[in-house]
């Protein structure tokens, strides 16, 4: 059984995953790829594919650039995953510099004709760097994302006036901001200029659409793109220009999406779209289905541009995919995707692999958890709970204030309708939301799953918003709306009396958004009460996986431990 266990690692580990961040000088492609192990730059040939790597050592993210820039902005993480970032300046000619600033953990970065980004320690900050230094340029409370730049006018967007809303942020450079909303209440994302505007995606009319806003006058004007309404996506996914300065409009729609160049669609095989470029009247993207780990693209036709390796002990293990709304506790559809191993009967043994987030989706994209999974004998079933992303804004934040509320009801409903029907038994694994919810669901609905692995998981929030900094006590916040008194209740260390099923966690010692100390005192209980569990510490990981290590080292103990269970 470890020997089966072992060489699907063995293979899930040689499985690449690689997102197109831009386009290079020359007309080279930047990706962030696995290629060798850990996530690091690559630039890539458009033609043959060739990738030569970038930078020594691995990169935590990457900021898209400019087109044809011969400098690119990535960032590091400069602790043992602690997840503090410097931010790095990478030439063409191969030199990287440092930025001179605190460590901090940064969750955007804007790279046009200055860079700017947003750091979180003890308070959510904008920077800029001037002369290879990061000068802080103004602090909010809530967390925000920054979009883009243009004469001096830096774009971002975020819950800024509550949880449910959010608004469009824009920064001038003497650190004087406003927060921009079309309707109070309305959600409001992903700004960018297009055309001296400002384009975003707005649902204050409704279902979300684009907006073009004329940043001095306030002028606001809808932007109907025909073949993107004949789509009629839940959400915009992506928006960015071209070389040329052409609209690109990713939208999706059912857990699959679209590319669509000045309003038309560009065809290309189905699955899932996530980033897109354009120079010379070519378009690149990154692209991913159930069978084809993410790769780069090109539209219109889908010509793989990097060919994804799927080595012989993963390939033939997915037998099919359905997708399917299952009707929840309160008739509310969750949409699930269920895909059927070909190395097990129907109904076989099924593991529940619930997402994190909330704010994320399980989409028709390849994941390597699914595959080890499918490969040693699962039925994987991905639930997209309330509170996932991809089903448009309400289905979004109706998690908000209600965490281990009707979004667990989702996945029971789900679990419920599966068994004897795919589901001959049901096991739960999850990593850090999906972690927090494994353990809501053994602990608050003790019968309904046979075994289950919470990595990463949320033991405490109490503990943990007093062990988190400025970003997360802002993310924390948002969740609960405010409504700290729900803390202890939303708890699973509160029931951790009524486990009944045996549990394994699974936690890296150095996470800084789900922190280990919790999770240590959910062990203490358990053991007080006599539970079974297993419990894995990951020494000097962080909450990001970032190398195929990482993954090995989180996957090993939880695949051994489901088919001993299931065994
Ligand atoms: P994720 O991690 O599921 O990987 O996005 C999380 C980290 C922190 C919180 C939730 C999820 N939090 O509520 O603070």
């Amino acid at each position: 059984m470890i020997r089966e266990v072992a060489e699907v690692l063995e293979a899930v580990s040689r499985v690449p995953i690689t997102h197109l961040a831009g386009v290079l000088r020359g007309g080279r492609l930047l990706a962030v790829s696995t290629l060798e192990a850990d996530l690091s730059l690559y630039s890539v040939d458009p033609d043959s594919g060739s990738a030569e790597r970038l930078v020594e050592g691995f990169v935590s993210s990457v900021a898209r650039p400019p087109y044809f820039s011969d400098a690119v902005y990535f960032t590091r993480d400069v602790t043992k995953g602690e997840e503090l970032h410097k931010l790095f300046e990478l030439r063409l000619d191969g030199s990287v510099e440092e930025v001179d600033m605190e460590p901090v953990r940064v969750s955007s970065v804007v790279h046009r004709d200055k860079v700017f980004f947003a750091g979180s320690r003890e308070e959510n900050s904008i920077y800029v760097v001037e002369n290879g230094r990061a000068r802080k340029l103004l602090s909010l409370q809530s967390f925000f994302v920054l979009t883009d730049y243009s004469d001096g006018l830096l774009l971002g967007y975020g819950p800024l006036r509550g949880p449910k809303s959010s608004e469009l942020l824009f920064v001038r450079e003497d650190g004087s901001y406003e927060v921009y909303t079309p309707k109070e209440g309305s959600v409001n994302e992903s700004p960018i200029f297009y055309k001296g505007k400002v384009l975003f995606s707005s649902n204050f009319e409704g279902r979300p659409k684009l907006y073009l806003l004329d940043p001095d006058e306030r002028k606001l004007e809808p932007l109907a793109l025909e073949d993107v309404e004949r789509f009629s996506p839940y959400e915009f996914t992506y928006l960015g220009t071209g070389s040329e300065g052409e609209l690109i409009v990713i939208a999706k729609r059912d857990g699959r999406s679209r590319v669509f160049v000045e309003g038309a669609e560009l065809e290309g095989p189905l699955g899932n779209y996530y980033t897109a470029f354009r120079f010379g009247g070519r378009t690149f993207a990154t692209f991913t289905n159930s069978g084809t780990p993410a790769t780069i693209a090109e539209l219109p036709g889908g010509r793989l541009v990097v060919e994804p390796r799927v080595p012989e002990a993963l390939r033939g293990a997915l037998r099919e995919v359905r997708y399917e709304k299952v009707p929840s506790s309160d008739g509310l559809k969750v949409p699930t995707f269920i895909l059927i191993s070909s190395r097990a009967e129907v109904p076989g043994p099924a593991v529940f692999l619930i997402h994190g987030g909330p704010w994320t989706e399980d989409d028709d994209r390849f994941d390597v958890m699914s595959y080890s999974l499918l490969a040693l004998g699962f039925h994987v079933v991905k639930p997209n709970y309330r509170g996932s992303t991809g089903y448009g804004p309400d289905y979004e934040r109706a998690i908000i204030g209600d965490p281990c509320g009707k979004e667990l009801e989702d996945i029971a409903s789900v679990a419920l309708k599966l068994k004897g029907e795919v589901a001959s038994e049901e096991y739960i694994m999850g990593y850090s939301y999906g972690g927090y919810l494994t353990l809501c669901a053994l602990t608050k609905l003790p019968d309904l799953f046979k075994a289950g692995v919470a990595g990463a998981s949320v033991a405490d929030w109490e503990e943990m918003y007093e062990l988190s900094d400025s970003l997360f006590k802002s993310f924390i916040e948002i969740l609960f709306a405010g409504r700290k008194e729900l803390f202890k209740e939303r708890s699973p260390i509160t029931y951790a009396k009524n486990l009944r099923a045996p549990l394994c966690l699974v936690h890296p010692q150095n996470d800084t958004r789900t922190p280990l100390k919790p999770v240590l005192k959910l062990m203490e209980v358990l053991a007080e009460e006599g539970k079974t569990f297993e419990a894995h510490v990951i020494p000097d990981m962080g909450h990001a996986l970032r190398s195929l290590k990482d993954l090995v080292d989180v996957l090993l103990p939880s695949l051994i431990f489901l088919k001993k269970v299931s065994g």
